[in-house]
C-alpha cells in the first residue's frame, strides 16, 4: 500500500533506519542478558546504594564480567574499578547508574562514547520532582538517542532476569526462577510484591522496574517479549500508559502469543477535561483505557491479589477449551461460594454425564453428592479424591477442575496434594486447588507449589483464576474483525470543516453536524435552512408536514432550553407562526447569539433513542460510545465504549453489551431494533474519526432505531472541533 504522503526514503536512510531499530532492541535485550555489566557509582560504603546493587548483581550468579566505576576508589568488593565507563578495558552492554543526579549526564555521554547498549538509571531527581528535573532528564534522553542508546528510568529500582541470572537491582531478594515476568510502574510496590512472593513460592522469569520511563515503557517490554519463550504471562502494575497508540500495538500483538494481565491503578479519577458533549462528560479517562485493555485482549484486574492469582494459573497451566468448571471437594459451604462466584464469573458448571454418575456412586457412600459440585464428604482420605478425580478426568463433559480442601480428621493433606500432582500430569484442562486453612493444610500447599499446581486459600479466588484464563481463551478464540471502509464524500466534510474554522467556530451546530454526518452515510431527516418565516413555510410544504424547527447558531448549545426548538408543525401557518416566535424567544434569551437561521427537519417517528458518540482521549485518541440515548442518557449511563478505529465485530458487540441490550433485541411482543443500522452508524462514525482527527467530540443524539430493516436517523447531532 502506497501512503498518500510516504515520505521518499534513500537506500541509505533506511538502511540506518534499520540499523538503529535493530540497535534499539539489541539495547532492550542488554537489559536482561548483557554481555558485560558496569555499575557507574559503585560505592566504597557497603551500606550505600550504588555498592548494594553490585553485591546483588554479583551474588545473583551474572555469568559476565561486572566492572565497578569509581574515580575514588582502586577496588571494590575485591574487583578492579575504574574511573570512568570510557576506561573499562571490554565492552560494556549494560550500565546501572547510581551517582547523585547531576553526575548522571556525564556519565551517560561517556556510556554514549563506549557504545553501551543500555542504561539502568537508579537515581531520582528527574521529572517526578519538577521542572528542573524534567529538564535534566530530557537531556540525557537526548544524548541516549543520539547514541541509539536505551534507558531504563530514571528513578527506578532495576531489573532482574532469573534466566541469565541477573539482578541489576537493589531489591534484597532474587525470586524462584518462574514464567511471570512482572512490570512495575511503582518500584516499592515492587520490592514488596518480590517480598511477598517469596513466601508464597511464587517465581518469576522477569522483574523490571519502569520508573519515570523516560525511554522504555510497558509496550517496549511487551514488543521484546512477545517471542520470549521463557515468559509465559506478563503481569503489570500500571498508574498511566505514556503512549497509547503504541500499547494498543504492542500488547494486541503480545496477546495473540502469551496473555497480559494489568492492574491499572486510578480507576477512580474523575473525566476532569473539560467536555460539552455528553459524550465527553460520559467519557472519564478510566473509560479509554477500559477499551484499550478491552480491544487488546488485555486482562485487567482489581487487586493485586487477583493479578498474581491469575498470573500464577496462566505461568502454569494450559487454556481451557470452554467456560465449564468441574469442583470436587470435601466440604458443602466453600463448594457453594466456589458455585456463587462461577455464576457471577460466567464459568458453567455442567452435571457429570450418566456413565461418570454411575462410577461416581459406586466409589463414594450413598450421602454424597454426584452432581456438580461433587462432594465426596468430609471423611475423604487421599484414596477418594484419587478415585473421584480419576472418573472426573475421564469425562469429556469435564472442564476445568477446581479441588477444594478443608483440613478434618481424616483428611491426608500432603497424599491429597500428591494425588492433584499425579492427576495433572495427564491432564490437559487446567487443574487448580484450593486447600483452605493455615498450618493444618501447609505442607499440602508446599507440595502442590512445587509440582506446578496454583493453590488459592480461598475457592472464590480459584474460580477469579480460572476465570481469567477462560476470559483469554475466549478472546484467543474469537477472529479479530475486520475495520470496514465505506465510500463516503470525505471532500463535502472538509469543505465544512474548512467553512468551520474560516467563521472561528469551534462547535457546529445541528444544522452542519448533520451535513458532516450525511457525508459519511449515516441517515438524517430531510432538512434545510430557512431564514425568514415564508422560506421555512416552502420548506415545511416541500418537506412533508409535520416538521420541527430549530434555531442554527455557532452560539447556542442547549437549543430548547432557549425556546429554539418547536415540534410537530402540521401546517404552513404553524411553521410561520413558530418561526417568528422562535426567533423572538432567542433574541430575547441570549441578545448576543449569532443566528445564522431555523432548520426546518421531517418530524422522525418515534422509535428507541439511542446515542452514538465520540470523544477524545489524551492517550489513546478518540474513543467512541452507544448507549441509549435521550435525554437521561448522563443519569442512566447505560453506553459502552470503544477506542477507533473499531471493527465490524466491535460494533456488533457494542449493541450487545449495554444493560438495554435486551430492549433492542425485542421483548414483550416488540419488533427486534435494526442492529445493523446501528452497528453501520457506529463504523461510519469510527471512520469520520479517523479521516477528521480534528473532530473533537461528536454526539449523535439521539440517534432513533427502528425495527429491523427500518433503519435508524441521527435527529440532533453536534460537533466539537480541537481548537
Ligand atoms: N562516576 C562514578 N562514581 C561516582 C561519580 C561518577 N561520576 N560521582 C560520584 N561517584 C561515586 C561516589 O564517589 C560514591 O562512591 P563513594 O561512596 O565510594 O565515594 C558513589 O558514587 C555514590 O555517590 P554519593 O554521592 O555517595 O551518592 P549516594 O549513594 O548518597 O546517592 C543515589 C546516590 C543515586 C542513590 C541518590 O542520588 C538517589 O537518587 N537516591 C534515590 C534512589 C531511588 O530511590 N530510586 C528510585 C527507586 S524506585
Amino acid at each position: 500500500m502506497v501512503l498518500d504522503h510516504a515520505p521518499v526514503v534513500s537506500a541509505n536512510t533506511r538502511t540506518s533506519i534499520n540499523q538503529r531499530a535493530g540497535r534499539a532492541k539489541r539495547g532492550l535485550q542488554a537489559l536482561f542478558a548483557p554481555g558485560a555489566v558496569a555499575v557507574v557509582g559503585a560505592s566504597r560504603d557497603p551500606t550505600k546504594l550504588g555498592s548494594l546493587i553490585l553485591r546483588n548483581i554479583r551474588r545473583s550468579g551474572f555469568p559476565g564480567p561486572v566492572y565497578p566505576i569509581n574515580p575514588r576508589a582502586r577496588q571494590i568488593q575485591g574487583l578492579p574499578a575504574y574511573p570512568r565507563v570510557t576506561a573499562v578495558p571490554g565492552p560494556v552492554d549494560l550500565a546501572v547508574v547510581v551517582v547523585p543526579r547531576d553526575a548522571v549526564l556525564p556519565v551517560i555521554e561517556d556510556c554514549a562514547a563506549r557504545g553501551t547498549l543500555a542504561a539502568i538509571i537508579i537515581t531520582a531527581g528527574f521529572r517526578e520532582s519538577g521542572p528542573v528535573g524534567a529538564a535534566a532528564e530530557e537531556a540525557l534522553v537526548q544524548v541516549a538517542r543520539a547514541a541509539g542508546m536505551r534507558i531504563l528510568g530514571p528513578n527506578c529500582l532495576g531489573v532482574i532476569d532469573t534466566l541469565t541470572p541477573l539482578n541489576a537491582s537493589f531489591a534484597a531478594r532474587m525470586p524462584m526462577p518462574n514464567g511471570i515476568a512482572l512490570v512495575s510502574q511503582s518500584g516499592a510496590l515492587g520490592t514488596a510484591i518480590l517480598d511477598w512472593s517469596a513466601a508464597r513460592q511464587l517465581g518469576f522469569s522477569k522483574f523490571v522496574s519502569l520508573g519515570n520511563e523516560a525511554d522504555i515503557t510497558e509496550s517496549d517490554l511487551l514488543d521484546l517479549w512477545e517471542t520470549d519463550e521463557s515468559v509465559r504471562v506478563a503481569a503489570a502494575y500500571l498508574e498511566a500508559i505514556p503512549d497509547g497508540g503504541h500499547f494498543r500495538t504492542a500488547a494486541c500483538r503480545f496477546n495473540r502469543r502469551r496473555p497480559l494481565v494489568v492492574l491499572k491503578a486510578g480507576r477512580t479519577e474523575a473525566g476532569a477535561r473539560a467536555a460539552t458533549s455528553h459524550t465527553g462528560a460520559l467519557a472519564g479517562s478510566d473509560a479509554a483505557y477500559a477499551a484499550a485493555f478491552h480491544q487488546t485482549g488485555t486482562l485487567r484486574v482489581d487487586t493485586l491479589e487477583a493479578l498474581f492469582d491469575a498470573a500464577l494459573a496462566f505461568s502454569t497451566q494450559p487454556l481451557p477449551e470452554g467456560r465449564g468448571l468441574t469442583i470436587v471437594t470435601n466440604a458443602g459451604g466453600p463448594a457453594v461460594v466456589a458455585t456463587d462466584a462461577a455464576s457471577a464469573e460466567g464459568l458453567t458448571l455442567a452435571p457429570p454425564g450418566e456413565r461418570t454418575r454411575q462410577r461416581l456412586r459406586s466409589i463414594l457412600p450413598s450421602s454424597a453428592s454426584i452432581t456438580n459440585p461433587i462432594d465426596i464428604l468430609g471423611d475423604a482420605d487421599a484414596r477418594r479424591y484419587r478415585q473421584v478425580l480419576e472418573v472426573v478426568q475421564a469425562d469429556p463433559a469435564t472442564g476445568a477442575i477446581l479441588t477444594i480442601l478443608t483440613p478434618q480428621l481424616k483428611t491426608e493433606v500432603e497424599e491429597t496434594a500428591g494425588v492433584i500432582a499425579a492427576a495433572r500430569a495427564e491432564e490437559s484442562r487446567p487443574i487448580v486447588a484450593s486447600f483452605m486453612g493455615g498450618p493444618g493444610v501447609r505442607s499440602g500447599v508446599d507440595l502442590l507449589a512445587r509440582s506446578g499446581i496454583p493453590n488459592y486459600p480461598f475457592p472464590e479466588r480459584a474460580v477469579g483464576a480460572l476465570a481469567a484464563l477462560a476470559r483469554y481463551a475466549d478472546w484467543r478464540r474469537r477472529p479479530p474483525g475486520e475495520v470496514r471502509r465505506f465510500t463516503v464524500d470525505r471532500e463535502r466534510v472538509a469543505a465544512v470543516l474548512m467553512e468551520a474554522r474560516r467563521q472561528g467556530w469551534s462547535t457546529l451546530d445541528a444544522y452542519h453536524t448533520a451535513a458532516v454526518v450525511a457525508a459519511y452515510g449515516i441517515p438524517v431527516p430531510r432538512g434545510d435552512l430557512a431564514r425568514d418565516a415564508e422560506e421555512a413555510a416552502r420548506l415545511a410544504s416541500a418537506i412533508g408536514f409535520p416538521v420541527v424547527l430549530k434555531v442554527v447558531s455557532p452560539d447556542i448549545i442547549h437549543k430548547s432550553e432557549v425556546g429554539g426548538v418547536r415540534t410537530g408543525l402540521g401546517t404552513a401557518e404553524d411553521v410561520r407562526r413558530a418561526f417568528t416566535e422562535i426567533k423572538a424567544a432567542v433574541s430575547r434569551k441570549v441578545p448576543t447569539a449569532r443566528i445564522e437561521g431555523i432548520a426546518v427537519w421531517a418530524m422522525a417517528p418515534p422509535g428507541i433513542e439511542t446515542i452514538v458518540g465520540l470523544a477524545l482521549d489524551p492517550t489513546f485518541g478518540h474513543l467512541l460510545l452507544f448507549g441509549l440515548g435521550g435525554i437521561h442518557v448522563e443519569i442512566l449511563r447505560d453506553v459502552t465504549y470503544r477506542l477507533v478505529p473499531v471493527t465490524d465485530l466491535d460494533a456488533e458487540e457494542m449493541t450487545r453489551e449495554i444493560r438495554a441490550a435486551p430492549v433492542l433485541a425485542g421483548t414483550r411482543g416488540q419488533p427486534p431494533a435494526d442492529r445493523a443500522a446501528i452497528t453501520a452508524v457506529i463504523e461510519r462514525v469510527s471512520q469520520l474519526a479517523v479521516d477528521f482527527p480534528v473532530i473533537r467530540e461528536l454526539d449523535l443524539n439521539p440517534l432513533i432505531v427502528y425495527p429491523e430493516h427500518h433503519g435508524a436517523v441521527a435527529v440532533d447531532a453536534r460537533l466539537t472541533l480541537s481548537v
